[in-house]
Order: C-alpha cells, then sequence, then structure tokens
C-alpha cells in the first residue's frame, strides 16, 4: 500500500488521470499516469482534490486487543488459574477429584458435578481457585503457541511409587517454555512403596530444585486417596498466587479464552471459556474466532445459570453462531453489525489463507483434494 499508481488513484476518486498529472506538475512533479507515488504525495493530492482520506488497514476491521491495555487503577485481584500436569496414571484426575472435594459449596450442594473442563473451588477460608482439568501436554502447547497463555500455576504431579517418567519430563519442559511457576505434588503418598524423597532427588537432574533440597520450588505429598496433604496443596497455591499478584480489570467489555468447544445436538455451540478480563454478561454481543453471536445463557461447572462471570470464572456459553477452537479470543464487542463485520473479515482472511496455501507435500496435497 505504500505505493500507487497515478491512474489507480485517478480512478479510486474518480477523477482524470490528466488532471492529477496536472496537479502534481504544478507541485514539481513530472510524471505520466504509469508512475507510481508514494503514500505521502498520493494524500497530498487527495486532499488537494477536497476529498476525506480513508486509511483501511486490517486493525479498523479486526478488533486489537493487545493495543486495548487496562489501566493500573482499574485492577482487581483476581483468582489464580491452575493446570494439573503429570505422567499417566500418576494421579492427575482423583488429584483433581478430591481438591474439587475440598469445596465447600460443592460439599454443601451434595456431590452432582457437571464436566465442563475446568472448574473453580471455594476454598475454607474463602479464596477461590480455578483448575483446568486436563487439557493434555499437546492441548497445552497448542495454546502456548496461539498466545493463549491462560495458566498462572502448574501442578506437577508425580506418583511417589513411580518416579519420573517421560511425560513428567514433558510437564516439566513445557512449564519452563511457558515461564509458569510449579508446584510439586508427589501423590499416592498413602501408598507403603511410596518414596518421596528419591522424586525430589530425581528432580534435580531436570533442574526442578524443591524447598526440601533448597531450592526455590514449593513441593508437597498428597494422597488423594486419604485426603493427606491437601490443605497444603492449597495453602501453597495461594501462596504463589499472592506472590504474583494477579490482576484484572472487572468493569469492562469481557474477554475469554475457550478451553473447549463443541457442537450440541439440542443445544447448538457450545464453548467453555475462562474469562480473561471484564465481566462477560447475559445478552453481551460477542466475536469468538470467526464466529459472532450473544450470549444466550451461561452455566458454571456444577450446571447452574449464571448471568454475569468475572475474571478467572470458566464458564460454558450457549449463543455462539458456530463451534470456534480451543485458544480463540472471546471479546464482547458494542454491536451485532460491528461483531458480524468482524466475523465476516476473519472468515474472509481464513478462506485466503487456504486457498493461496499451495500443498507442500504428498500427504497435504491428498488433505487438500479430500
Ligand atoms: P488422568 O490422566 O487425568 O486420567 O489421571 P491419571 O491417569 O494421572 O491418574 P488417575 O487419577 O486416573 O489414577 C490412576 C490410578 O492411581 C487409579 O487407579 C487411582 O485409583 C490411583 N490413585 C490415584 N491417586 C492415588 C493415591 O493418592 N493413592 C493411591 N493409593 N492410589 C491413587
Ligand atoms: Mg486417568
Amino acid at each position: 500500500p505504500e505505493a500507487i499508481t497515478v491512474q489507480e488513484l485517478a480512478n479510486r476518486m474518480a477523477e482524470k488521470g490528466a488532471d492529477l498529472v496536472k496537479a502534481l506538475f504544478k507541485m514539481g512533479m513530472m510524471v505520466t499516469v504509469n508512475q507510481t507515488i508514494d503514500q505521502d504525495t498520493a494524500e497530498l493530492l487527495v486532499t488537494e482534490f477536497g476529498h476525506n482520506i480513508q486509511r483501511v488497514s486490517e486493525a479498523d476491521v479486526d478488533i486489537d486487543t493487545a493495543a486495548d491495555v487496562d489501566a493500573e487503577d482499574t485492577l482487581k485481584p483476581r483468582p489464580p488459574v491452575v493446570t494439573i500436569m503429570g505422567h499417566v496414571d500418576h494421579g492427575k484426575t482423583s488429584l483433581l477429584d478430591a481438591l474439587r472435594g475440598t469445596d465447600v459449596v460443592r460439599g454443601e450442594a451434595g456431590g452432582i458435578t457437571q464436566h465442563i473442563g475446568a472448574y473453580q473451588i471455594k476454598t475454607k477460608g474463602g479464596d477461590l481457585i480455578t483448575f483446568l482439568d486436563t487439557p493434555g501436554h499437546e492441548a497445552f502447547t497448542e495454546m502456548r503457541m496461539r498466545g493463549a497463555n491462560v495458566t498462572d500455576i502448574v501442578i506437577l504431579v508425580v506418583a511417589a511409587d513411580d518416579g519420573i517418567m517421560p511425560q513428567t519430563i514433558e510437564a516439566i519442559n513445557h512449564t519452563k517454555a511457558a515461564g509458569v511457576p510449579m508446584i510439586v505434588a508427589i501423590t499416592k503418598s498413602d501408598k507403603h512403596e511410596a518414596n518421596p524423597q528419591k522424586i525430589r532427588e530425581r528432580l534435580l537432574e531436570h533442574e526442578v530444585i524443591v524447598e526440601q533440597m533448597s531450592g526455590d520450588v514449593q513441593d508437597v505429598e498428597v494422597s488423594a486417596k486419604t485426603g493427606a496433604g491437601l490443605d497444603e496443596l492449597i495453602e501453597k497455591i495461594l501462596l504463589q498466587a499472592e506472590l504474583m499478584e494477579l490482576k484484572a480489570n472487572p468493569d469492562r467489555a469481557a474477554e475469554a479464552t475457550v478451553i473447549e468447544a463443541k457442537l450440541d445436538k439440542g443445544k447448538g455451540p457450545l464453548a467453555t471459556v475462562l474469562i480473561t478480563r471484564g465481566t462477560l454478561k447475559v445478552g453481551d454481543i460477542l466475536v469468538v474466532g470467526t464466529h459472532s453471536g450473544r450470549v444466550r445463557a451461561m452455566l458454571d461447572d456444577k450446571g447452574r445459570q449464571i448471568k454475569a462471570a468475572p475474571p478467572s470464572l470458566p464458564v460454558e456459553v450457549l449463543g455462539i453462531g458456530g463451534v470456534p477452537m480451543a485458544g480463540d479470543t472471546l471479546t464482547v464487542v458494542e454491536s451485532e453489525a460491528r461483531a458480524r463485520e468482524v466475523a465476516a473479515f476473519r472468515q474472509e482472511r481464513a478462506t485466503a489463507k487456504r486457498t493461496t496455501t499451495a500443498p507442500t507435500s504428498l500427504e497435504n496435497m491428498f488433505s487438500a483434494l479430500s
């Protein structure tokens, strides 16, 4: 867009090319209609002819969330978002279930839990903690690569009776790459063959130095079976969160990250999102990925309908025009027209990308044909 031919500019202005050449001559420039002029000269000409300048850039059409920074005094504390990672069968699910059982609200409700891939607990002290239920290592990396780093803290689960395994190492590497603080939970501590000290020593080989080895990574022995160490784990999460001073502006149009999404036969597209800033409300108009929509209803992880979702709360959103992808950003916009404009722009861009990307390998070629 830096240069344009005189004729092209004339066409856009609905003027004669010869008139532009004349005007340029008066400005001291000898050019023909087929020659190019730079943007500044073009703008000068446009104003000279009494037209308005309209620069159309992507930012005018798409939403520029990065440029939209919240002022320091609008920020309020928000609950930490914690992801649990570790080797297969090391007790990830069991630990999550046990932690869920510590939720005072859920305890009272009678234990009917709905799986939405993410949930929030209220501790005995009244603090809130959001847990992301096994996004899987691939999903974690994928979301990180797409800039959707929603995790504040990683809990690395290592079974005391097994030790450091390939996926433990993978989890350590992912966590380090994401620059997220880690808390080591040495689980299955109730088992008689448990050897927590051996785990602490083996972690040294992967440059994870826990407190008991004079490092600064918090560690705790837990058992999902007996409940031992769970309160201590929660304390450590809250301590780590406090150090991080996690904050977000709750009083603005909401932004959220898609954790998972699916198409429900009855309800239509459903997306579990984590609010990153602002407060999402029923009736809000939104854009998420290439889809637009309006929040028809929101459900929390206990399956209850809620009217407003503040930062760090995971909710299931109904009313999106299609199924978004994990890692997509959901943004609330001011009007349906704006939502449709942005969604259409993104769809067009996505289609253009698909059609201009040439197949690079035989496999791609076949998948492109199918
Ligand atoms: P996901 O990958 O999320 O499915 O979890 P996971 O595979 O890491 O482990 P899961 O919680 O499914 O537990 C694996 C096995 O270990 C199950 O048979 C559990 O009952 C058992 N287990 C988990 N935690 C404990 C524990 O603290 N003590 C004992 N004794 N057994 C446990
Ligand atoms: Mg399992």
